[in-house]
């Protein structure tokens, strides 16, 4: 009788309450998993088992990660899909494909096929030898078979049609690819019209294969400011370091094409819910007037001097690295910082993302 007036609750309905408080995240969650394909600005760490020089998991990369810890991130911190995971009640962080330390249980939430330097093209993804957008599709439909064999036909099913699945890619295509000149690279062939009519196909052609494997939810995203990356600026000698005009006026051509690529392909494929992420215009606002948004530099990366250096040449041997990336649009010179990247992922969350998708 005398548990009948404790002024804490029995053991049966402590139980209630701590399975309640434990099934909540899962209950909560607005959709079951992310599933990112793409290039560095989304790679969780894939290229690290690859055999490339385009990697990025040693110090200063992730110092300002969980537990200061490089993981093949292109940043200080957390890339766009780790935040998008947590907006959306999922892990904080999403793994990558192919690091032995995580297996099928952690990837039923959430898994990254990305791979820094690919591109739309299979010619960009050739230039450092990296994973091809086929080759990412090939992981994924390995993917869905272990998660089926894991979970079981009917929760897998569910898990693949309802995961918001994320693309970000193209920047290289036109960096890496087109405007380095390559011999008997893409220039000599298209004009950049054509190439960006090239790459509009081929971003189709990606989409309708997923959609053939079962994909409905997905966020293609659109291309930043690119002629504003430190690396654009610091060789855009005759400019006298600005913007590269042209780069940004591509971009934002391209994105025009996309997004009628987007409307036809929604229209076309039954049950498809595509929408084009553009942070473009957001982005240009932080590199123009950053102070708005509580940074103190722009034109310069955080990584070593800031002008050049990325992948191996930002490491901890060189003395210049700034102290508080927080302060800077870039971590190195082709990659924003994780605030940026935070800045960017919220606001998408918020007035797209969320809105769409839950
Ligand atoms: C890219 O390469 C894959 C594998 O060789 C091939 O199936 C695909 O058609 C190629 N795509 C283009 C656009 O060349």
């Amino acid at each position: 009788m005398a548990r009948m007036h404790s002024p804490f609750p029995s053991r049966p309905f402590l139980r209630l309450l701590l399975v309640v408080a434990a099934a909540a995240p899962m209950c909560e969650a607005a959709v079951p998993a992310i599933i990112v394909f793409g290039d560095s600005s989304v790679d969780a760490g894939n290229n690290n088992v690859i055999s490339t020089v385009l990697k990025s998991n040693f110090q200063p990369y992730g110092r300002d990660f969980f537990g200061g810890r490089p993981t093949g991130r292109f940043c200080n911190g957390r890339i766009p899909p780790d935040f998008i995971s947590e907006a959306f009640g999922l892990k904080p962080a999403v793994p990558a494909y192919l690091d032995p330390a995580y297996s099928i249980k952690d990837f039923a939430t959430g898994v990254c096929f990305a791979s820094a330097g690919t591109g739309y093209d299979n010619a960009t993804s050739n230039v450092l030898n990296v994973i091809p957008m086929w080759k990412e599709i090939d992981y994924y439909m390995e993917y869905q078979q272990k998660l089926r064999a894991y979970l079981g036909e009917e929760r897998a099913n569910f898990i693949l049609s309802e995961a918001l699945y994320l693309v970000c890619v193209g920047t290289n295509d036109f960096l890496e690819n087109y405007y380095s000149s390559l011999p008997g690279g893409r220039q000599s062939q298209f004009t950049v019209r054509q190439y960006e009519d090239f790459l509009v196909g081929l971003a189709t052609e990606f989409i309708t294969e997923l959609y053939s494997l079962g994909v409905r939810k997905v966020s293609l995203t659109g291309l930043i400011p690119m002629g504003c990356l430190p690396l654009e600026r610091t060789t855009n000698f005759f400019g006298r370091n600005e913007c590269v005009q042209d780069y940004n006026n591509v971009a934002m051509e391209f994105n025009g094409k996309l997004r009628k690529a987007v409307a036809r392909m929604n229209r076309r494929l039954p049950g498809l819910r595509m929408v084009l992420s553009e942070p473009y215009d957001l982005f240009l606002q932080m590199i123009r007037k950053p102070s708005s948004f509580g940074f103190e530099v722009a034109q310069r990366a955080c990584c070593a001097t800031g002008l050049y250096e990325m992948s191996y040449m930002c490491n901890q041997h060189n003395p210049f690295t700034c102290a508080d990336a927080n302060k800077y649009v870039f971590w190195d010179s082709f990659h924003p910082t994780e605030r940026t990247n935070q800045i960017i992922s919220e606001h998408l969350v918020k007035e797209l993302l969320l809105p769409t998708f839950s």
